[in-house]
């Protein structure tokens, strides 16, 4: 196995009721004025917010409240949550939501300790040398940002959505109830659940010369099997525990590294599908069962064992030794039947984007860095390649 790095320093809370601990979990980690951070109507309709409030002020704990983050959230969100922590004094983020909550509350802390203009951290003109502390209660399971490195969000001026990676951003704690996700619209849960399977096959699938060890490979391939299993059960009955939490933790751990060093995955999907959602502002996992048929198809031949492998062992294809390339092909196809019988889109038009070749051009010349990088691991994509796949995958 190559040399591979683990580090998952996120205190978890997990349960139900656990939110009740929000602010003893704030105070803890060493708060004083609390920004609590979150989206749009979800956590104020259901109650959530108020609860968190209660335990703050039982926890003897000043905060200030800043809503209002979107989906695919946006840079000036987090100046005004920056500006908004000065003016107030706040010293820790609670972020109450999903990914994109979560995201815009690294962006505030790191917003907060490093100088100079925010986004140049973000295209990667300059590294961050630290960031406030934040604590999550995850409303959705989906990107894994409760337990990630990554904060990734759009630039309003020019539509650019781009990932900033740094170990100082992980939460300090995240507290995961399982029945906070009872109220997601199925759409959102099966757009969720996507995006975790898709954490766990961008690491499942690398470079064909790539070591793998069996306990990782295992365990990614029960992690996928399990929330295929689990978000059917979900969408039926929203409200069984049970399935919620299978759910949430697989979230998790399918995005914390357990089920592979991200460094070595492929992310080609990943980054095709952040021009979309940068772009169109469409559901992220939505983007990623729009693309993901057209990728596997475009590069299977350059890893055909493991795409065998996915196949057999995630979609209980049947082994057909004499023809590798047919199993490999029944693999994706069933994977594609999966995305279709949970309602995500299987192709671009599907997801409501209707391309022509400008936009073809703009993703992939945005994608590949104004074509000064390649992308992907099981096979290098070019700029012409990420064309390709964009339009095929129309
Ligand atoms: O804004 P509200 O009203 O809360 O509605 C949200 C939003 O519309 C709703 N929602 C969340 N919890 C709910 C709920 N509705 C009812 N009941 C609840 N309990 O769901 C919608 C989507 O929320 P969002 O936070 O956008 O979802 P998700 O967690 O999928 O986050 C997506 C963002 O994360 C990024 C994506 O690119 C996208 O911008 N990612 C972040 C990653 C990371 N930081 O590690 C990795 C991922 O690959 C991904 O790129
Ligand atoms: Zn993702």
């Amino acid at each position: 196995m190559d040399f591979f790095k683990f580090h998952a320093p996120t205190q978890v809370i997990f349960g139900k009721d656990t939110e009740k601990q929000a602010g003893a979990l704030c105070k803890a980690w060493g708060a004083h004025k609390v920004l609590i951070h979150f989206g749009g109507s979800s956590a104020k309709k259901s109650g959530l917010l108020d609860r968190i409030c209660d335990s703050l002020r039982e926890a003897g704990l000043e905060y200030v409240l800043l809503g209002g983050v979107v989906p695919n959230p946006r840079l000036s969100k987090i100046k005004e949550g920056v500006e908004l922590c000065r003016k107030e004094g706040a010293d820790f983020i609670l972020a109450v939501g999903g990914g994109s909550v979560i995201d815009s509350s690294k962006g505030i802390g790191y917003g907060l300790v490093n100088e100079g203009e925010l986004w140049d951290y973000y295209m990667g003109k300059k590294r961050p040398a630290g960031c406030a502390p934040i604590g999550a209660v995850l409303t959705i399971a989906a990107a894994g940002s409760e337990m990630s490195t990554s904060s990734v969000v759009t630039n309003e001026e020019g539509w650019l959505k781009r990932n900033l990676q740094s170990e100082y951003s992980f939460c300090k704690f995240a507290v995961m109830n399982p029945e906070l996700t009872y109220t997601l619209p199925a759409y959102q849960t099966a757009s969720g659940c996507t995006d975790i399977i898709v954490h766990s096959m961008e690491r499942y699938f690398t470079a064909a010369e790539t070591c793998q060890l069996d306990i990782i490979d295992r365990m990614s391939e029960q992690l996928m099997r399990d929330v295929m299993r689990n978000v059917k059960i979900a969408l039926k009955e929203p409200q069984n525990y049970d399935a919620r939490a299978e759910i949430m933790w697989c979230g998790t751990l399918s995005h914390n590294d357990t089920t592979g060093d991200r460094s070595f995955g492929d992310w080609s999907c990943h980054q095709l599908e952040h021009e979309l959602s940068g772009i169109y502002d469409i559901a992220h996992g939505a983007g990623l069962a729009a693309v993901w048929g057209t990728w596997a198809r475009y590069v299977y031949r350059d890893n055909l064992p493991r795409f065998v492998q996915f196949a057999v062992n995630v979609m209980g294809v049947p082994n057909n030794f004499r023809n590798p390339e047919a199993t490999a092909l029944e693999g994706i196809a069933a994977l594609e039947d999966f995305f279709r019988s949970i309602g995500m889109p299987t192709s671009i038009s599907e997801a409501g984007i209707e391309l022509g070749e400008e936009q073809i051009k703009e993703l992939a010349y945005k994608c590949s860095f104004n074509n000064t990088r390649t992308i992907g691991a099981v096979k290098k994509l070019t700029l012409a390649d990420m064309e390709n796949i964009y339009r095929l995958a129309r």
